[in-house]
């Protein structure tokens, strides 16, 4: 493994040892809090406080997350000289990564609704930009192919937006019975979404080749899944 490749696990390491335990103690406080509400269980009174200020952090960890990935995959991609659109390129999109994570910190402090869901927008705006360049592997942009239903990235920006909504909603989903319900919906969703995520990219970890290995196996035809003979196959004197 070379620094390159301990950066590649950099993201599926933190989202296996602290996005999905924290997943976990969120949905089953979630299941707490509902039940208590509806008196089908007796749970102690702080179940619902504990599943929102964990919720806080879990969201906060997922945009965390996204943005690591996002970052080693635009950083890593080809070696920093080569990076494609040179400093000028590299310094706007360290912009980008800063307002991110200062919209970030804004709406976990904010208070105004109008504040919390403009820093909402400003977030997401942020990685949806991020995950735009042309470095973040995305296996497909068209919704009406099967390839893009199955991709590591879009439900992954999509579950972000997600957690946002409830890091931004969290005063009204306390108060509001109507956004109450609509936090319900989205976060079934948004659990499945993060089953999902577990598969893809698990998958993803196992395509993508060690640095050293990577030229070898990139010579391979994805399409019709065949690789070149290894050269050591091969009867002297001829060239590949
Ligand atoms: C997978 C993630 C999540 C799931 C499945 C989930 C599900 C739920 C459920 C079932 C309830 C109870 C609703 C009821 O009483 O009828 C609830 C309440 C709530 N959730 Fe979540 N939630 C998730 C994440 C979050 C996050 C990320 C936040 C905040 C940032 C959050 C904030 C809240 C709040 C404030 C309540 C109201 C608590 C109370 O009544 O005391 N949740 N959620
Ligand atoms: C909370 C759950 C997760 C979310 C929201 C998430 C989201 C993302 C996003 C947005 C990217 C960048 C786009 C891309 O390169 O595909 C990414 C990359 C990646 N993720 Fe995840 N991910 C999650 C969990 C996991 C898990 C559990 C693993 C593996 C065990 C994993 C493995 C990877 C790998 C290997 C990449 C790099 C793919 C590449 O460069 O082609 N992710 N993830």
């Amino acid at each position: 493994m070379t620094s390159v490749d301990w950066l590649g696990i950099l993201h599926p390491v933190l989202a296996v040892v602290i996005v999905y335990p924290l997943i976990g103690i969120v949905v089953r406080l979630a299941m707490q809090t509902r039940a208590r509400r509806l008196k089908t269980l007796k749970c102690p009174p702080t179940v619902g406080r504990e599943h929102s200020d964990l919720g806080r952090w879990l969201s906060a960890s997922v945009v965390l997350l996204v943005l690591v990935a996002l970052t080693v995959a635009i950083a890593t991609d080809k070696p920093l000289m080569a990076f494609q659109g040179g400093a000028a390129r590299a310094a706007q999109l360290l912009l980008v990564l800063i307002g991110t994570l200062a919209s970030l910190a804004a709406l976990w402090v904010s208070k105004a609704p109008g504040l919390r869901l403009a820093f909402v927008l400003i977030t997401w705006a942020g990685v949806l930009g991020l995950g735009a360049q042309p470095e973040v592997w995305r296996l497909s942009d068209d919704p009406l192919s099967p390839a893009f239903w199955q991709s590591h990235y879009w439900s992954g920006v999509a579950v972000v937006g997600l957690m946002l909504f409830s890091l931004g909603a969290q005063p009204e989903i306390l108060r509001d019975l109507r956004l109450r319900r609509l936090h319900v919906t989205a976060n079934v969703l948004a659990a499945v979404l993060f089953l999902v995520q577990g598969i893809t990219g698990t998958r993803d970890l196992l395509e993508i080749p060690l640095s050293w290995q990577a030229s070898t196996i990139y010579a391979c035809n994805f399409k019709t899944r065949t690789c070149p003979p290894p050269a050591s196959s091969q009867p002297p004197g001829i060239s590949p």
